[in-house]
């Protein structure tokens, strides 16, 4: 899938990426899901909805989105001005294709007396379709705001709908979409796990399954787990997320050990996420030289999901980017 492009062979990759973000003003962002290479020479690591922030408040020209498709276009939405190039196009979500959207403007249709409360982790038509956008750190702070009275559709993922709703008694209608990483957590394989390393908290995303949540001593985004690992005390964590974060957490704490939660076959292979794979130094260093491949949008539709997007920026101002969605049952507590 990312053989070495021969037609570079020779070519100092790094070097050039380094001489085309300045060339191009360009600012190179990383989800923490990235390859190490790539998250070490970004100029932002973070999670989706913080880098496109943090894009938008430059003044760079360019965003090379080291990512997946719908945090580029989440980007492109905030920054319509600057060119946003995704290293490889086909990098896209589990959770955005479980959305399609003529599927979901039926399902919608089908009930009008609904609002639609999206995950940020779906299509800029999907966006557009819906009310409010959520992110895993703002979601509860957002349902809190909506009357009891209202009836709410969920989606596209129906773990952290599901999350949601036993942690707020909210009765959600929940899309069935589930992110394809997070499932393949086996909950016989973490258990193994807790019993070799007892005591070591467990970290959970809020896409795994009921089953992989109900072991965890701690529920959050992608920068909820790494602050929480950085700062709770402990010497060994389990980490049910993406294990590419686990990167960040070895440098910012070495004295510690991080351990990924195993999929069915014991080790953690199963858990990396193949759309995130798809980007390579090779690929960025390609989206600077040429600015392609490119996130275009029609002004309408870019307008359209803008408005769901800052909605969930109005009504959760001072939890967006704090990665937090609770603490279940932290050990000690
Ligand atoms: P966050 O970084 O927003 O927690 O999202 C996790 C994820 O699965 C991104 O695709
Ligand atoms: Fe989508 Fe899951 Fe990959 Fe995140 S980890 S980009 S939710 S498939």
């Amino acid at each position: 899938m990312n053989a070495p492009n021969p037609v570079l062979k020779g070519l100092d990759v790094r070097a050039e990426i380094d001489r085309l973000r300045v060339e191009r003003k360009a600012v190179v962002l990383a989800h923490y899901y990235q390859a190490p290479e790539i998250q070490d020479l970004a100029d932002f690591v973070g999670d989706s909805l913080d880098l496109s922030r943090k894009a938008q408040a430059t003044d760079a020209e360019v965003i090379a989105f080291c990512g997946v498709r719908f945090m580029a276009e989440t980007a492109k939405i905030l920054s319509p001005d600057k060119i946003v190039v995704l290293p490889d196009m086909n990098a896209g979500c589990s959770l955005e294709d479980s959305c399609p959207p003529d599927q979901f403007r039926a399902f919608r249709e089908a009930h009008p007396d609904h609002i639609a409360l999206t995950y940020i982790n779906s299509s800029a038509e999907v966006k557009a379709l819906s009310d409010i956008i959520v992110t895993s750190s703002s979601a509860e702070t957002i349902l809190a705001q909506i009357p009891e009275s209202q009836k709410i559709i969920f989606g596209p993922d129906k773990h952290l709908g599901g999350w949601l709703a036993r942690k707020t008694g909210r009765d959600m209608l929940l899309w069935p979409g589930t992110c394809i990483v997070h499932e393949a957590f086996s909950e016989t394989e973490l258990l193994k796990l807790k019993a070799q390393y007892p005591g070591a908290p467990v970290l959970a995303h809020p896409e795994c399954p009921g089953h992989i949540l109900d072991h965890a001593d701690y529920v959050g985004a992608t920068s909820g787990i790494l602050k929480y690992a950085l700062e709770a005390e402990g010497d060994i964590f389990i980490v049910a997320t993406e294990p590419h974060i686990i990167h960040q957490m070895e440098k910012a704490a070495p004295d510690k050990t991080f351990i990924g939660a195993p999929g069915a076959d014991g080790n953690c292979n199963c858990n990396m996420c193949p759309y995130m794979a798809l980007n390579t130094l090779e690929k960025l260093y390609v989206a600077l030289r040429d600015l392609e491949p490119r996130i275009e949008m029609a002004e309408s539709l870019r307008l359209e999901a803008k408005k769901s997007l800052d909605r969930m920026l109005e009504m959760a101002a001072h939890t967006v980017g704090k990665g937090d969605v609770g603490k279940p049952h932290i050990t000690g507590d």
